[in-house]
């Protein structure tokens, strides 16, 4: 048994930042991550980071396009703080050593985005998570934080309701290890996967919310996922609002530049939610072009366009074969986007005592409804530094508690059941099988019956996975049964997802139900929770605070 202050689940910039700012004060930080870090799903954010730098900006119109953006479901006292403490991060971030790209006068430099009434998002060409992640990582090596990569955690160690620490499978042998801490950080990203169509990487399987789930924390507001509008044709390949930020265009297959329709004031710029439900109505009325619309960049001229979206170029043209330069881009709606999460408060605490969270798996609530692109890469250092402190004061009045002896034992029978079994279904196929279920009935427009029928489905798949069975039993890398642990976890986070989206009768933010096309802010006004009791999932909510915005219309 190997013995920290504190274990931190996931090596993406939540975990990373919030290991930085506990080893800071002291503390003897781990990071458990499946992946290695550098390979963590922030590297893949590309458009930015918001923060108010500028004299003519201010964190006040920030905090209020964020709450606009959310659709007036986020936290106001959770927003405030982002938005306020921003400027601070930038800055911590350059000194750091991010490198971001410049405006003429040397400063460093904004592009507009999508629901922001300000051009306030800073960049790195099309490159800025992978530029932060690595510069965190450089200080995560500088600060001696000790890293468990390839280890995968099956099990937050609970007793007497307080975290106590994981257990961890190495990847590399098989072996299940203890790791015995004060306090534990989930931050383990979003849980795109679940979905079919999806920018999230392989491994975005939403394992640290089912595994906070089963520790007695509570989920909220999991009906909100985020469609991200500009995803490349056939491959769930991001093209980054940092396209339109530019000044791309989205045209449907008559030349139309459709938002005119839909958001007359910012066309395209408008928050993601309006722009994925615009293209989705474009094609489901017959105007799409083979599914998709297209993202028009040619406009903008090659020079612009190497210099400010080479990646997008570049994966434009390995993935679908057109050279924005040439041609538009075929794109279509997306899975991008976790709102809901591990509900926290302000400085990363869960309702179970040593258990944190930030990040993408975290619901502190400062998305609401809708998420503003550039606000995850701000959300997860902000609150990744946060949970970092909140750590540190929990570690100065709580000591080290024993780990309960069976836990080892409990874990070890789990995986070992699941490896003996023989003749069941193939895991790979019950996930497909599961995502597709999910882009069918839980997607940019929803109602009732298709909701309801999908979660039958997903629940046939649920007793089924009971009984999947493995065709790799060796110990050394099996990637089998790490899939069979992740799709244990997506399916409660499905679960999640579309009983609360069954639930929520109103239309608000990304959850727009065709059904109830409204929002209704005297029902509905409300987080959805989200818990476990005697292993099934039970429905509860909390009030929203709201401090200086009050409820208007949305309109962009
Ligand atoms: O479009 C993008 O570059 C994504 C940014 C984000 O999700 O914040």
């Amino acid at each position: 048994m190997v013995i920290h202050d504190i274990v931190i689940i996931g090596a993406g910039l939540a975990g990373m930042r919030a290991a930085i700012e506990a080893s800071r004060a002291g503390l003897d930080a781990a990071i458990v991550s499946k992946i290695y870090p550098v390979r963590s799903h922030s590297v893949a954010a590309q458009g930015g980071i918001n923060a108010a730098l500028k004299d003519t900006d201010s964190w006040e119109s920030h905090a209020f396009d964020t709450v606009k953006g959310s659709d007036y479901l986020g936290d106001q006292d959770a927003i405030e703080t982002l938005c306020r403490e921003a400027p601070f991060d930038i800055m911590e971030l350059e000194k750091m050593g991010a490198i971001f790209s410049r405006d003429p006068e040397g400063r460093i430099a904004q592009r507009p985005f999508g629901g922001a009434g300000y051009p306030r998002t800073c960049y790195l060409a099309d490159r800025t998570g992978h530029a932060l992640l690595h510069v965190m990582y450089e200080q995560l090596i500088k600060h001696d934080v000790v890293l468990y990569d390839e280890w995968h955690v099956v099990k937050i160690v609970v007793e007497d309701g307080r975290a106590r620490g994981v257990i961890a499978q190495e990847l590399s042998t098989g072996k299940l290890h203890r790791l015995h801490s004060k306090a534990v950080l989930v931050a383990t990203g979003g849980y795109g996967r679940v979905f079919k169509t999806t920018t999230n990487a392989l491994s975005s399987t939403g394992d640290g919310m089912g595994l906070a789930l089963d520790a007695g924390a509570e989920l909220m507001d999991m009906e909100f996922v985020q469609f991200h509008p500009t995803v490349l044709k056939r491959t769930g390949i991001l093209m980054t609002e940092g396209c339109r930020g530019e000044g791309g265009y989205l045209v449907n297959s008559r030349g139309e530049r459709f938002m005119s329709k839909y958001a007359p004031n910012v066309l395209e710029l408008a928050s993601r939610d309006v722009v994925s439900r615009a293209e989705q109505t474009e094609i489901e009325e017959g105007r799409g072009v083979d599914g998709c619309v297209l993202l028009d960049l040619r406009h903008l001229g090659a020079d612009k366009i190497k210099e400010r979206l080479p990646q997008i170029r570049s994966l434009a043209i390995n993935f679908a074969g057109v050279d924005p330069i040439e041609a538009p881009i075929p794109v279509k709606p997306g899975a991008h986007y976790s709102m809901g999460g591990i509900r926290t408060d302000l400085n990363g605490a869960t309702t179970v005592p040593g258990l944190y969270a930030a990040g993408e798996c975290a619901c502190v609530s400062t998305h609401g409804a809708n998420r503003l692109g550039g606000n995850s890469l701000l959300e997860a250092i902000v609150f990744g530094r946060r949970a970092g402190t909140g750590l540190v004061s929990f570690c100065d009045s709580n000591g080290l508690l024993p780990f309960p002896d069976a836990a080892l034992k409990d874990a070890a029978h789990e995986v070992a059941d699941i490896i003996k079994r023989d003749g069941g279904e193939s895991p790979a196929a019950l996930r497909e099988e599961m995502a597709g279920v999910m882009v069918d009935h839980s997607s940019v427009f929803r109602d009732r019956t298709r909701l309801t029928l999908g979660l039958g489905k997903l629940r046939d798949i649920k007793e089924r996975y009971k009984s999947v069975a493995l065709t790799d039993r060796g110990d050394y890398y099996n990637n089998e049964l790490l899939h069979v642990l992740e799709l244990g976890q997506m399916l409660k986070i499905a679960e999640a997802i579309l009983i609360g989206a069954i639930e929520r009768e109103e239309s608000r933010g990304s959850h727009f139900r065709t059904d109830f096309p409204l929002r209704n802010d005297k029902d509905w006004m409300k987080h959805t929770i989200v818990s476990l009791k005697d292993g099934e999932m039970r429905i509860g909510y909390k009030p929203v605070t709201v401090t200086r915005f009050q409820p208007q219309e949305r309109k962009y």
